[in-house]
């Protein structure tokens, strides 16, 4: 069965495209608007292909933005969402998409095709208006109070009658895609702007992120691919969390953010090797494991961690081999990539919050050293409380740091 063959008996009916890169609550609240207001029986959400606008831009995959719509509207059975434009070949203009559907539903069905101010504007530009508007009607949705005047300029301009128009106050949500987009890239929060299994959704397959040249996304590419069968779901997404707030802090103290990207993915890459066989390798990579380590080979992770970025993933660059070395422990005087990746960790996106995090966090993108000195204190204090041994480089890193305080 086609993902339309629900629309076979369907007589009201609003189509609602967009590149729903991602997908949001503006976009939803349009969608469920009209819908109730012109008491349709289905909105159907189009992500588009490649869309004639939109040629230079870079967007998301299309399975990542049709699986995003899909989840946006899961809670909605007056919602259906289509692959058609996806799966057409070649650009996509809406008087095709039109076309099909006027043979998927009834003759009589009455066929409204939503768009924004911005693009109503223009549709003098569109492929055939005029066509477009004998298959359906437009309804133009805006802002409370908009100024309608542009709009019906445009629509004489193109010959379209108003009798072919409805206009609708949808609900001033000042939510957009791109600035969805430009949040992730920059680690703010996106909570609120859509919904959270959507948003999840970008956080787990890392959409939006930063990502530093060809070179080194094609590195990260065959890093990621290997670290995705080492280790757990939730740590592979803690991974590539501490990539990114590593290449964020890289980029504001003025460090590599290629390096920082690298060691940020690799810091954790042996955390998930069971103990018994951590210290294994350990003895075959020749790390030295002393008393506290015996006790606590958690901790071997960050050693051990070092040599399979050097021996596994072919890395050879000692400023990320020591950032992944000292990442858990930190140790006195460290290099800025240390640093940063040492702090990433504490506080990338996906950490569960913590007292004094976001502090600690705000500290690490104004001063490293003070932000260092701030964390090592928390994870002694924490480490003391909890009855753990402490090992002897991150007594010694407090030591170097806690001028700092
Ligand atoms: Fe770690
Ligand atoms: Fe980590």
């Amino acid at each position: 069965m086609s993902d339309l063959d629900i629309l076979k008996n369907c007589k009201r009916l609003a189509i609602l495209g967009g590149t729903f890169d991602p997908i949001h609550y503006g976009h939803l609240v349009t969608a469920e608007t009209v819908l109730k207001e012109l008491d349709l029986e289905k909105v159907l959400l189009i992500p588009s292909g490649r869309p004639p606008h939109k040629q230079n831009v870079n967007i998301s995959d299309n399975e990542h933005r049709y699986l995003m719509t899909v989840i946006a509207a899961e809670d909605n059975p007056d919602f259906i969402v289509s692959r058609m434009e996806i799966d057409r070949p070649g650009m996509t203009y809406t008087v095709d998409t039109l076309k099909t559907l006027r043979r998927i539903c009834p003759k009589r069905c009455e066929i409204y095709f939503i768009t924004g101010a911005d693009a109503a504007l223009q549709i003098s530009t569109w492929r055939t208006p005029g066509e477009i508007v004998k298959m359906c009607k437009l309804v133009i949705v805006t802002r409370p109070g908009y100024d309608k005047n542009g709009i019906e300029a445009e629509l004489e301009k193109a010959g379209i009658g108003l009798d072919r128009v409805v206009f609708m106050d949808v609900p001033a949500l000042d939510i957009s895609s791109t600035d969805i987009r430009n949040r992730v890239s920059i680690g703010r929060s996106i909570r609120y702007l859509l919904p959270p299994n959507v948003e999840k959704y970008i956080l787990k397959h890392g959409l939006y992120v930063y990502m530093p040249d060809k070179k080194t996304a094609k590195k990260a590419e065959m890093i990621i691919k290997k670290l995705q069968k080492a280790l757990s779901q939730r740590r592979f997404i803690h991974t590539r969390g501490v990539a990114e707030e590593s290449v964020r802090l890289a980029r504001v103290h003025g460090a590599d953010e290629k390096k920082a990207y690298i060691a940020g993915l690799l810091h954790d890459c042996a955390k998930d090797i069971p103990n018994k066989e951590k210290t294994e390798l350990c003895k075959k990579y020749g790390v030295e494991i002393d008393k506290v380590l015996a006790e606590q080979p958690d901790l071997l992770h960050q050693f051990l961690g070092a040599e399979l970025a050097k021996n596994l993933y072919g890395i050879a660059d000692k400023e990320i081999l020591d950032a992944i070395r000292y990442h858990t422990t930190g140790r006195p005087d460290m290099g800025v990539l240390e640093k940063i990746v040492y702090l990433a960790d504490f506080f990338e996106p996906s950490r569960r919050f913590y007292e004094g995090r976001d502090e600690i966090k705000a500290l690490a993108y104004k001063d490293l050293d003070k932000a260092v000195a701030f964390s090592l204190k928390h994870t002694i204090d924490y480490n003391e409380n909890k009855k753990r041994l402490i090992h002897p480089l991150g007594k010694s890193a407090f030591e170097f740091y806690k001028k700092y305080l």
